[in-house]
């Protein structure tokens, strides 16, 4: 991770010391709405069955293919984020996201700062970052940044908020959350293509739920458009299933495979993050995951964001465990920041982004094969 920090998310505030019901009563747009419509979904995505051979998830039955593509409308909520300067590659994908309203994305803090990852954080500029929901095709962002064909729309990052404690030092990278408001709200589709992400703000025995889940290890699945193990960017968003591991085995394997690492091994802080190992033959998340949710167990609660791979070598070697950082513990932050965010629309409008913008070299592409 020191070397190549594909790093992929994490907060603890203060658990559930401050009610976050609070804010939702506040009446701020949470995605209720959406139950429904997920539910759906869900059942459709849980229809395809398949029992998994490999020894990470034995017997394990597979929702989803290996590292399959995604089908259109399966995950609504998934947010690409482009950085546009180069574009139009589909390599200016660097990171993914969580629609949680149709204004703000959750992602990896780490996606979202330049140069070390602590507090005080030097956030990217809000302008050099595009991000696209929708669609699960990139080669449907077109170089007119406006305008993208099928469902996709694209929305410019208005304003960014790092949780405060993010940190990546001595080879601990805790808290590595990240969220962006869009200058305009995506607009909510009838066709069913982009949908926020239903995530409770009130749970108060959450932290148990995902220490019991990750005790069982509940089945679990990500995506993203990240490299594949050789490299090779992908156009169409990927889908891959997993599961979550204990906490005390995470630990001791990522010391494990890390132990002789110039710089010394890498840490897992069981408070912060959650590991969890993919189903299938070679199957890991990638540079370019980074951000994307996790979503474990038969009701498919997001429960972890893609922060990193332990090591320098950890894409496509299905041994080696991956982390995410724990939603749990961080509604507080999350809402509160979109809450408190939304009540000043009128006046953030005034906010002008002037200053230069940066380029994010998250994503090392050995092999470009699709390009425009
Ligand atoms: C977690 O697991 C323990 C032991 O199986 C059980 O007693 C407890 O009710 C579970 N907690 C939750 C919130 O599911
Ligand atoms: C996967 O990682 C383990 C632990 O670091 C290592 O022993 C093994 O050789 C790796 N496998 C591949 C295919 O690289
Ligand atoms: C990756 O890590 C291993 C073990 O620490 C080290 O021997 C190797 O040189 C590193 N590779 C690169 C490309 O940094
Ligand atoms: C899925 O994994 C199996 C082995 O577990 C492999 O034979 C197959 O090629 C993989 N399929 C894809 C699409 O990667
Ligand atoms: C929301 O705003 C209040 C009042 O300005 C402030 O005290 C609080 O820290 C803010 N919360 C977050 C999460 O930014």
């Amino acid at each position: 991770m020191s070397v190549t920090p594909f790093i992929l998310l994490a907060l603890i505030y203060k658990i559930c010391e401050v009610q976050s019901h609070e804010y939702y009563k506040a009446g701020f747009d949470y995605p209720y709405e959406f139950l429904d419509d997920e539910e759906r979904s869900f059942r459709e995505e849980f229809g395809r069955e398949k029992r998994s051979n490999h020894p990470n998830c034995p017997g394990e039955i597979l929702r989803i293919n290996n590292g399959s593509a995604a089908r259109e409308n399966q995950f609504p909520f998934v947010v690409a984020l482009m950085r546009w300067e180069t574009y139009p590659k589909i390599t200016d994908q660097f990171c993914v996201g969580t629609l949680l309203t149709l204004s703000f994305v959750l992602s990896a803090c780490h996606c979202l700062v330049e140069g070390e990852i602590k507090y005080p954080h030097t956030v990217v500029e809000p302008p050099s970052i595009d991000i696209l929901a929708g669609a699960v095709d990139l080669l449907s962002y077109t170089q007119d940044r406006k305008k993208v064909e099928g469902c996709g729309q694209v929305r410019e990052a208005w304003d960014i908020f790092i949780h405060p404690k993010c940190s990546y030092q001595n080879n601990e990278l805790v808290k590595d959350f990240g969220l962006i408001k869009t200058k305009t709200p995506f607009i909510s589709t009838p066709q069913g293509c982009m949908k926020p992400k239903h995530f409770p703000a009130d749970q108060p025995d959450h932290r148990e739920v995902v220490n019991n889940m990750t005790e069982n290890e509940e089945f679990c699945v990500t995506m993203g458009w990240g490299l594949d193990a050789e490299g090779f960017a992908s156009s169409w968003l990927k889908t891959m299933s997993m599961t979550l591991k204990p906490a005390k085995w995470c630990k001791e394997k990522i010391l494990d495979v890390t132990k002789d690492q110039v710089g010394g091994p890498d840490i897992f802080q069981s408070d912060a993050n959650i590991c969890a190992l993919g189903c299938e033959e070679g199957e890991t998340i990638c540079m370019g995951d980074s951000g994307g949710p996790l979503l474990c167990g038969p009701s498919r609660e997001f429960v972890g964001v893609a922060s990193f791979g332990p090591g320098n070598a950890s894409c496509g070697n299905d041994t080696i465990p991956f982390v995410f950082g724990r939603i749990d513990g961080h509604e507080y932050w999350i809402w509160a920041k979109i809450h408190n965010e939304s009540k000043h629309d009128s006046a953030s409008i005034l906010n002008f982004h002037a200053r230069s913008m940066v380029i994010m070299a998250m994503v090392l592409v050995i092999k470009d094969t699709l390009i425009l």
